[in-house]
């Protein structure tokens, strides 16, 4: 089965926002439904396991079954303290409800990237199919410099640096063993899931994203949203 796995347990403080981020609407819409509507659409995702915050877990059913067409494709559970402990949560639902096979394939991705595509999620289950696993991620633009108290120490060859995006997507059975594996200091310099496998040197694969795949951050990135989405 492949599973899209829409992370939304974070409140969003960056947006400053009085409620969490990705249920601010966007387009007529909350940002969190565009993001499911993004991966329905994409006929080879068999389910959908939201993560949010325990206490919008009731609303967000709400908002499933209002907006969409196939509201019983998505299980809406509870994410965790950190965004790893959020995808770690997904995988042992996955596991307890659906039990985890050599065949199993989650695309874990931000609730906040509602621009994300059909070509995006195609893709990255092409990659795992073929690499094992992969991260979306463009091209840097900028240059980028590495700093030390307030000092630039170096800069890197733009060439070789790419800014991440999501989906992020695995073999589930295969992540839940790398995520099981981890000491508790690996664990505290974790940024995400595909920093493990690049821990562990296990291949990942990078899927071509979109300059607009953007993840709504501060409050301007809502204006390019609202742009794009209407
Ligand atoms: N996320 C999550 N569980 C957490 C923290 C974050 O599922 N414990 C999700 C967010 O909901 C978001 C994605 O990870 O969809 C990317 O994280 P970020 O943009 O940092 O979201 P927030 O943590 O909500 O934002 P902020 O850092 O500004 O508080």
């Amino acid at each position: 089965m492949i599973f899209g796995v829409i992370v939304a347990g974070g409140i969003g403080s960056r947006m400053g926002a009085e409620i969490p981020k990705q249920y601010i609407e966007v387009g007529s819409k909350p940002i969190i439904i565009h993001t499911m509507l993004s991966f329905l659409r994409c006929k080879d995702v068999d389910k959908l396991i939201v993560l949010t915050p325990a206490d919008w877990i009731d609303y967000t059913r709400e908002l499933c079954d209002k907006h969409l067409d196939d509201p019983d494709k998505v299980c809406v559970i509870s994410g965790g303290a950190t965004r790893n402990d959020t995808v770690e949560n997904a995988l042992k639902f996955i596991d307890e409800t659906y039990g985890l096979d050599e065949d199993t394939i989650v695309l874990t991705h931000d609730a906040v990237r509602p621009m994300v595509t059909e070509r995006i999620i195609q893709d990255n289950i092409e990659a795992v199919r073929k690499h094992g696993a992969c991260t979306t991620a463009i091209p840097a633009t900028d240059t980028i410099l590495e700093a030390e108290d307030g000092f630039a120490r170096s800069i890197p060859d733009r060439s070789r640096l790419f800014n991440v995006q999501t989906p992020q997507s695995f073999w589930a059975k295969e992540l839940k063993e790398t995520y099981d594996s981890l000491s508790s200091e690996e664990r505290l310099s974790l940024t995400d899931a595909a920093k493990i496998y690049v821990m562990r040197n296990k291949p990942v694969s990078i899927v071509d994203g979109e300059v607009y795949n953007i993840k709504i951050t501060y409050p301007s990135d809502l204006v390019l949203a609202e742009n794009m989405l209407q």
